[in-house]
C-alpha cells in the first residue's frame, strides 16, 4: 500500500493514520465507503459513547479483572485503539478484518499509539468462533449495513455476563421500507410506520434474542438508541435455558400501529384493525443505571469530540429509561390521522404530567412523547389541546 497512512487524524485520546481520505471528497462531503480502508468521521459520537458505555459495563461487572475486548470488523482498528488507550481495566483487545489493507493499518495504528491491539486478519465469524475458549466479555459487531451475519458467532464468543456492542446501518431494512429483506435477515414482519425508529431498535434486539434463545442464552438492553444514520446497541449476555424460555415469553412480542388514531401499542393492540409488526423486542430498551453511569462517563471525559451532543442524547434517553417497556407516541401521527392541528409538545407532556402520569420526550422523535398513560389517553390529550389552541 504506497499511500498507507498518509494523513493522521485525532480522535479521542488517539491519532489515527488514514488512507485515501482527501481523494474520499464528493461535493465537498466525505464518502468513507470510497478509502481504501473505512474510516467515518460521522461514527465519531458512536465511539465515544462507546468508550463511556464500556467502561461504565467493566466498573460495574468486571471491577476486578482485565477484560478481553473483540472488535472483529475493525478497519483502521480506531475502535479497538480507542479501546486500548482510552479504558482502565482491559486486557487482550483483539482487533480483526478481512481486508489485508485494513489489517495492515490497523497494525500501524495500534504502534504508532503505543498500544497492544492484536490484530488477525480474517472472516469476522471465524475470529470469533476461534475465541471460544477465550474468556471474552465485549464483542463489538459494527460492520457495514447489517449485523445479521455475525451475531451467532459474536454470541457465542461471549463468556457468561458478556456485553454485546452492535451497530446497525441497513435502516431501510430495519425501518420496514423494504419488507421483504426484513422477514429475509430479521425474520419480522415489518412495515413503515410513523414509529419506525423505535421499531428498527425493537426489531433488531427481537433478532438478537431469538438468536441467543437458540444457544441458550438470553439478553438484557443496557443501552439501546437511534442516531443519524444507524441503530445501536448494549445488551448483556446471560446464560441459562429457562432464562431464555422467559425472554421469549415475557420480552418478545408485537407492535400494533391504530391507523385512525395514529397510535402505536406494545404487546396488545389498542384497536380493532391494527397493523401488526414483528415478532420484535417488547421489553425494556434501556437499564436506567447504565444510561446514568454512561452519561457520567461521557460528561468526565472532557476530551471527547461530540461530548456536548453525547450528553444531550443520553439526557434525554436517561429521561425516557424509565419507560423502556412502553413504545413512544406521535403527536403529528396522531393529528394527521384525526385530521386535527398539532398541538406542542411540551402542552401535551405538561398535561399528561397534570394528570398524574409519568411523560418525558424521546430521542426517537422531536415531536415524540413517551408516557406510561394508555396511547388512548395519549391521544385524547392530544385531541383535547387541539380543539384549545
Ligand atoms: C464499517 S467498517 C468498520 C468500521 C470500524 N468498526 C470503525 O469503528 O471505524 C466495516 C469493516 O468490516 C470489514 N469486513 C467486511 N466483511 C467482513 C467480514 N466478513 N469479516 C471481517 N471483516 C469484514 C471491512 O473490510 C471493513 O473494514
Amino acid at each position: 500500500m504506497s499511500r498507507l497512512g498518509q494523513a493522521v487524524v485525532r480522535e479521542g485520546k488517539a491519532l489515527i493514520h488514514v488512507d485515501g481520505i482527501e481523494d474520499a471528497y464528493a461535493g465537498g462531503r466525505l464518502e468513507p465507503a470510497w478509502m481504501p480502508v473505512f474510516y467515518n468521521p460521522a461514527m465519531i459520537p458512536n465511539r465515544d459513547i462507546s468508550v463511556a458505555a464500556l467502561q461504565a459495563y467493566i466498573d460495574v461487572y468486571a471491577p476486578h479483572r482485565p477484560v478481553n475486548i473483540v472488535e472483529p470488523l475493525t478497519a483502521t482498528g480506531v475502535r479497538s485503539v480507542r479501546y486500548a488507550l482510552e479504558l482502565e481495566g482491559t486486557g487482550r483487545v483483539i482487533a480483526g478484518d478481512i481486508d489485508p489493507r485494513a489489517v495492515e493499518l490497523a497494525r500501524v495504528n495500534a504502534e504508532a499509539n503505543g498500544v497492544n491491539v492484536e490484530v488477525v486478519e480474517g472472516d469476522a465469524r471465524c475470529i470469533l468462533y476461534s475465541l471460544r475458549d477465550t474468556p471474552v466479555l465485549v464483542a463489538d459487531i459494527d460492520p457495514f449495513g447489517s449485523p445479521a451475519p455475525f451475531i451467532d458467532a459474536a454470541l457465542k464468543a461471549l463468556g457468561r455476563g458478556g456485553l454485546l456492542a452492535v451497530t446497525a446501518t441497513d435502516l431501510a431494512v430495519l425501518e420496514g421500507s423494504k419488507a421483504r429483506a426484513a422477514l429475509r435477515r430479521y425474520m419480522a414482519r415489518l412495515e413503515r410506520i410513523p414509529h419506525s425508529k423505535e421499531v428498527a431498535v425493537r426489531a433488531l434486539i427481537g433478532y438478537i434474542a431469538r438468536v441467543a434463545a437458540s444457544m441458550d442464552k438470553a439478553v438484557e438492553p443496557l443501552l439501546s438508541y437511534y442516531q443519524g444514520h444507524y441503530v445501536r446497541l448494549y445488551l448483556r449476555v446471560e446464560r441459562g435455558a429457562k432464562r431464555a424460555d422467559r425472554m421469549l415469553e415475557e420480552q418478545l412480542g408485537y407492535l400494533y400501529h391504530c391507523p385512525e388514531d395514529g397510535t402505536a401499542w406494545l404487546g396488545e393492540p389498542g384497536c380493532s384493525n391494527p397493523r401488526s409488526l414483528g415478532p420484535l423486542w417488547i421489553g425494556s430498551l434501556w437499564d436506567p443505571r447504565f444510561v446514568d453511569m454512561t452519561l457520567r462517563q461521557v460528561e468526565a471525559r472532557t476530551y471527547l469530540q461530540s461530548r456536548r451532543e453525547a450528553i444531550k442524547l443520553l439526557s434525554i434517553i436517561r429521561g425516557e429509561a424509565g419507560l423502556g417497556t412502553v413504545v413512544h407516541q406521535r403527536i403529528d401521527s396522531i393529528a394527521s390521522s384525526m385530521r386535527i392541528s398539532m398541538p406542542k409538545r411540551v402542552a401535551v407532556l405538561d398535561e399528561l404530567s397534570k394528570m398524574g402520569y409519568r411523560a418525558v420526550e424521546t430521542h426517537f422523535s422531536p415531536v415524540g412523547v413517551r408516557s406510561d398513560a394508555d396511547p388512548g389517553l395519549v391521544a385524547g390529550v392530544v385531541r383535547r389541546l387541539s380543539e384549545g389552541s
